[in-house]
């Protein structure tokens, strides 16, 4: 790294990427990046031609040596990088409104990161990860990679468990996006804040919360608690909570608890935006279109605000200061996807949990917490088992398997329903499922 770094982005067609590049033009005195090194599939060339001039044209605007290489030929990008970036969508928005949409025709929740949809964004996703994890050793073995992609908590646990590259962190903008909100809700400047984050992503919570080291948990209860003052996501409809619930919980849900402790509430928006046609994914797939458009204009040379939109806006701020901390050996709490090793006792020591860790140039340490509060501990151990399932049905392609992941999701709420669900799904995903071929005649 002594020339400058050396990063691949896998998916980098996104049309996140413009964030991602402006993550790094922000932080080039504290890390200078030589390389960006955009890879896609050839079903993706077309957005990666585009992203791809965009970052060209923010990176000359910032009068930066940074050089953007476009490829769609992986092991070629790999050769020598430090640091790989994941946050590809296997089947592209197409497979997200299936994911989303064919659950509520059941009756359940339809969401990408949970449920049956995040079941099958996971099979899609994760032999993809896994294939990038066996080249890695060969190709850069000493790269990071640091995963983005969703679901975030299956895909982290997949690559410790199966894969061949034993350098991998998960990331995502929720923990970043909550520290954010409190600290504007409290009025507070983000860095006098803290949280302890601790539990599995997507499901994580914030056992307690300090500004300048003094607790300020019970103020924040209030806030959550204040119909007003929601903490949510752009991705998830921001219903309040309510109050007597936040009090005796007592701890900080995330957003996406809503799905489990407001489930009915939720599938009742839902079954709406289903018959509208307004389902996240389908609104998100007219988003991209426009952002495409926006990208496509050749006097464009910055992120466009219209980016912030998406539910994942942030992203960059947290894979960035996760490469500089690395890079920079820094030594700072980051709330990250890691080896459990011991800090969550209600979980195994080999699975992925999000926690705060200290970031130095060995990567991140969790930081101990113990046990998690008894009204939380077995949902978090229920949706780990469900994440470990489903990940051994993603590897094996295993129809039993993936049968029981599916049943033992608790937004999937009946044994026949999932088993007829399993089935329409196995078969809308079909191109996208190579590891099933076999299975999908023993049904
Ligand atoms: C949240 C999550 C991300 C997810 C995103 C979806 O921010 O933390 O993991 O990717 O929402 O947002 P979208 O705009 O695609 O619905």
């Amino acid at each position: 790294m002594e020339n400058g770094i050396k990063i691949v982005t896998i998916g980098g067609g996104s049309s996140y990427t413009p964030e991602f590049v402006e993550g790094l033009i922000k932080r080039y005195d504290e890390l200078p990046v030589r390389e960006l090194w955009l890879v896609d599939i050839e079903a993706g060339k077309e957005k990666l031609d585009i992203v791809g001039s965009l970052a060209r044209r923010m990176v000359k605007k910032a009068g930066l040596p940074m050089e953007i290489h476009l490829t769609t030929d992986r092991r070629e990008a790999l050769r020598g990088a430090d640091f790989v970036t994941t946050q590809m969508r296997v089947g592209q928005l197409k497979a997200r409104i299936q994911d989303e949409r064919l659950p509520i025709k059941y009756g359940m929740i339809g969401q990408e990161t949970n449920g049956a949809g995040g079941l099958f964004k996971g099979m899609r996703t994760i032999p993809v990860l896994l294939e990038i994890s066996e080249d890695m050793p060969e190709l850069c073995p000493d790269a990071w990679l640091i995963n983005f992609t969703n679901p975030a908590g299956m895909v982290t646990e997949a690559l410790l468990r199966y894969g061949s590259h034993p350098k991998v962190v998960g990331v995502c903008n929720l923990p970043i996006n909550t520290k954010m909100t409190l600290a504007r809700l409290l009025g507070v400047e983000v860095e006098r804040l803290e949280i302890d984050f601790a539990g599995l992503n997507h499901m994580v919570y914030g056992l307690d919360v300090r500004v300048d080291g003094e607790s300020v948990l019970n103020e924040v209860l209030d806030i959550m608690s204040d119909p007003e003052k929601q903490v949510s996501m752009k991705n998830i409809a921001p219903l309040p909570w309510e109050p007597g619930f936040i009090k005796s919980l007592g701890i900080i849900p995330c957003p996406y608890h809503r799905y489990f402790y407001k489930t009915g509430d939720i599938l009742e928006k839902q079954l709406e935006e289903f018959k509208t046609g307004t389902t996240r994914a389908e609104v998100v797939q007219q988003l991209e279109n426009e952002l495409f458009e926006l990208y496509k204009d050749e006097h464009l040379a910055v992120k466009p605000p219209q980016l912030e939109e998406r539910g994942g806006a942030y992203y960059s701020d947290a894979a960035c200061n996760l490469i500089s901390s690395i890079y920079n050996d820094r030594g700072d709490i980051q709330t990250l996807n890691v080896r459990n090793d011991g800090a969550l006792s209600d979980l195994p020591r080999e699975s992925a949990v999000e926690v705060n860790c200290v970031v130095t140039k060995a990567g991140p340490k969790p930081v101990p917490v113990g046990e998690l509060p008894v009204s939380v501990s077995g949902l978090v151990q229920q949706i780990k088992s469900f994440e470990r399932v489903a990940a051994e049905a993603s590897v094996t392609g295993s129809y039993e398997k993936a049968l029981l992941a599916m049943t033992i999701n608790p937004l999937v709420t009946s044994d026949v329903k999932a088993k007829q669900l399993l089935d329409e799904m196995l078969e809308a995903h079909k191109e996208y499922l190579p590891q099933f071929d076999g299975e999908l005649t023993h049904r």
